[in-house]
């Protein structure tokens, strides 16, 4: 409405302008740029932060207006975010739910305001057709079974024959914690050789990795952890800082396995500190762009679209420069 208003009276100044002045060219009619609508969940990672900006960057690109609320983990700010963008009328509504549950109510009051929306890096549960447009983010599961099989391929050239895992989680009912963690359990399931001890969330935070490091070397002792799984660099950053005051040393005696490729994480895989980095690209701002440039065009669009990820490990000659983070 607002926008709407604002748009009215612009028009109507341009109009008076014009019969103020003799003999004045009428002014070009100039379109009414997009306005897209984007709710970050948060800044907690380099992921995040990187991803924020491929988002801006994108926009700007396409000549795109974007209206973006960073919600600082909290999904209710997320709605009210959502809300707001609503009220302005906004184009189309880009989010990143940082849980899957609980947003039938407020995308169905976008739908109503028929301003369609799109899920961007995180899915969402519901039952309830039509709730969003499409979706564009990693395939998660895909990166955790990469995990289980790169654990696979070590504990083979290793010739182990038993290890103990410790699992650092993400965000609880979150995607990425979700299918990161199937799998992983997937990959690795019918293979006698791996016990998984615990698993625990640290919330895709490097302060939470490190106390979940505290917790489980209390708990098992660093000689009881033959492996670490966890679902970020960041807390993966967290958890190598504390085994190494604890006098390990990961990526020779703890094999570290993490996911997302930030230059940190790829910097300590080269100085032999974490052996496997499954990629997770945040540059998903052009792809959004790109389909809301074909939802206002009224194309139609893919329900779901995956980047393609590839990973790095110690197997790998880490000297290419193909090798490098975000
Ligand atoms: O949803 C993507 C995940 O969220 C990234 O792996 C993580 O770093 C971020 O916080």
């Amino acid at each position: 409405m607002k926008k709407r208003m604002i748009l009215l009276l612009a028009a109507l100044l341009l109009l008076l302008s014009g019969c103020a002045g003799q003999n004045q060219q009428p002014p070009a009619a100039s379109p009414t740029p997009i306005v897209v609508g984007f709710s970050q969940l948060g800044a907690e990672s380099a992921w995040r932060i990187a991803n924020t900006a491929s988002m801006e960057k994108a926009a700007k690109k396409a000549g795109y207006g974007l209206m973006m609320e960073n919600a600082n983990q909290k999904q209710d700010r997320q709605i009210s975010a959502i809300r707001s963008f609503i009220a302005y009328q906004v184009d189309v509504i880009v989010f990143s739910p940082i849980v899957e549950t609980g947003w039938d109510n407020v995308l169905r009051e976008a739908r109503q305001a028929g301003i369609p929306v799109l899920l961007m890096d995180r899915m969402i549960e519901t039952t309830e057709e039509g709730l969003y447009a499409g979706y564009v983010g990693a395939d998660f599961y895909t990166e955790g079974r990469k995990a289980g099989e790169y654990l696979i391929r070590k504990a083979d050239a290793l010739g182990k024959t038993h290890m103990n895992i410790v699992e650092i989680s993400g965000t609880p009912d979150s995607t990425p914690m979700r299918d990161r963690q199937q799998g992983f359990m997937d990959a690795i399931r019918d293979d006698p050789r791996f016990t998984v001890l615990s698993s625990i969330s640290g919330d895709f935070l490097r302060s939470k990795g490190e106390e979940c490091m505290k917790a489980l070397i209390d708990e098992f002792g660093v000689d009881g952890i033959d492996v670490v799984y966890s679902h970020n660099d960041e807390m993966t950053l967290g958890a190598l800082k504390i085994l190494e005051n604890a006098g390990a040393h990961p990526g020779k005696d703890v094999l570290m396995i993490t996911v997302d490729g930030a230059k940190e994480a790829v910097e300590a895989l080269k100085q032999g500190r974490v052996n496997c980095v499954v990629q997770c690209t945040p540059a998903l701002g052009d792809a959004v762009m790109e389909l809301v440039r074909k939802l206002m065009a009224g194309e139609s669009i893919p329900a779901v679209a995956h980047p393609e990820e590839g990973v790095f490990t110690d197997f790998d000659d880490l000297t290419d420069p193909a090798v490098e983070g975000f």
